[in-house]
């Protein structure tokens, strides 16, 4: 089976990766000529490497190499069963590409989309035949990322839908079906990680390190929220929170963070500008946090049920499974424990005692407690236990 791919950016050259790592011939087309150097730059030298640690031999990584063939025109997609866009995320861009795509594919060829916040259906709706229409959203790096989210759009059949979780089952990663609602699962559920973090910042409850090192200690996070930020780029993360704040008609529970907002406008990225809620250079000096074991279980609780908030509320509105929305956040953004298991844990009705206390805090409604933990506490059930509390 040949797949074609569309923008060899960061996205685009990985899933190529993939493709090929999996037998598959890929045709990788960028508009930037630029582009499609850089992509074969990056094959060579990943390829390379997988080959000098033992993962791959030397003959496979050559064979691997060869079967990516990088085009500067789509003429040659018409022999591809499966075309990932990756393109720049832009709604417009994306439905003239689909709609140009489907004047060169045959009728049967599977068009996905690799968006992380845009509509899956309203991409969909520029095609004559939108039912063969999905989004495959990678995560970054794809050759590392074990999980993918399938997004059906409301048009897709699901027929397609089965094809396409086939194939990238195939590729070795773990596929999730997700409805076509902003964020998807992983870019949804995981804000409150960034946004309450910043929330505890914001209003002088501790500072950056402190709160990383309550995620980290007390929690079992692999990195805290602003090093996780810094690592992503507070341009990116800032993005990403406004765009799901406005897509859910502006819902406080998302509303982003001015502190944010500032450090992208500096410039100040994170890592990749030396300089982001912490500094990168060389012999910088950063803060060292408050180790009182107090506050950092307050910081790590608070966090911690804002996530199990918006990981019950996703289950509510039905956005996927409690499975899926288990994996999603164990292998999409390695997070220690799936959020509902958590919350089975600490007990439902703690959860929601919890949440209770901090909306009479502030009374804003970023602090409802989701209907269905409500709803959960008062029939005494679990998420993935039997039988009733006892
Ligand atoms: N970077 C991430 O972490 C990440 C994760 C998941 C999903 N995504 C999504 O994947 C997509 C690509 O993201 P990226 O980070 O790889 O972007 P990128 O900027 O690294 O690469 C995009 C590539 O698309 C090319 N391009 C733009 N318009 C084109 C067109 N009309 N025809 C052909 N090529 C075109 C550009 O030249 C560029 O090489 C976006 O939709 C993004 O939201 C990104």
């Amino acid at each position: 089976m040949k797949i074609a791919i569309i923008g060899a950016g960061s996205m685009g050259r990985g899933i190529a990766q993939v493709a090929a790592m999996h037998g598959h011939e890929v045709l990788l087309f960028d508009q930037n000529p630029d582009a499609l150097t850089q992509a074969r730059d990056f094959l060579l030298k990943i390829l390379n490497r997988l080959a000098a640690k033992g993962k791959i031999s030397d003959a496979d990584a050559k064979e691997i190499f060869g079967r990516v063939y990088l085009v500067d025109t789509m003429s040659g997609f018409a022999q591809a069963s499966l075309v990932i866009e990756a393109i720049i995320e832009n709604l417009d861009i994306k439905k003239s590409v689909f709609k140009e795509l489907e004047t060169i594919v045959p009728r049967e060829t599977i068009l996905a989309t690799n968006t992380s916040s845009l509509s899956v259906s309203a991409i969909a709706a520029a095609c004559d035949f939108p039912e063969r229409v999905i989004g495959i959203h990678f995560f970054n790096p794809p050759g590392l990322m074990k999980l993918v989210e399938i997004t059906p759009a409301i048009q897709t059949s699901p027929n397609i839908t089965q094809q396409t979780k086939k194939i990238i089952d195939s590729w070795g990663k773990i596929t999730v079906l997700a409805k076509d609602t902003p964020g998807f699962i992983v870019n949804r559920v995981a804000r409150p990680f960034y946004g309450e973090a910043l929330r505890i910042l914001d209003e002088g409850i501790a500072d950056v390190a402190t709160i990383d090192h309550a995620m980290k200690t007390v929690g079992g996070f692999r990195m805290g929220p602003f090093e996780l930020m810094d690592y992503i780029g507070n341009d990116i993360n800032y993005t990403v929170t406004e765009t799901v704040f406005n897509a859910f008609y502006q819902d406080p529970r998302y509303k982003p963070s001015f502190t944010q907002k500032r450090l992208a406008e500096a410039g100040y990225l994170g890592r990749k500008s030396g300089k982001g809620y912490y500094n990168y250079g060389e012999n910088a000096e950063n803060p060292t946090p408050d180790k009182d074991s107090q506050l950092a279980k307050a910081i790590f609780q608070r966090i911690l049920v804002m996530l199990i908030n918006e990981a019950a509320d996703a289950l509510f509105w039905q956005v996927a499974s409690k499975e899926d929305i288990e994996l999603a956040m164990t292998k999409g953004v390695n997070y220690p424990k799936g959020l509902l298991h958590w919350a089975d844990d600490i007990g439902i009705d703690t959860c929601v005692k919890m949440l209770d206390n901090l909306y009479d805090t502030y009374h804003e409604d970023r602090y409802r407690c989701s209907p269905l933990l409500r709803q959960m506490a008062r029939e005494q059930t679990w998420f993935f236990r039997e039988g009733v509390w006892v």
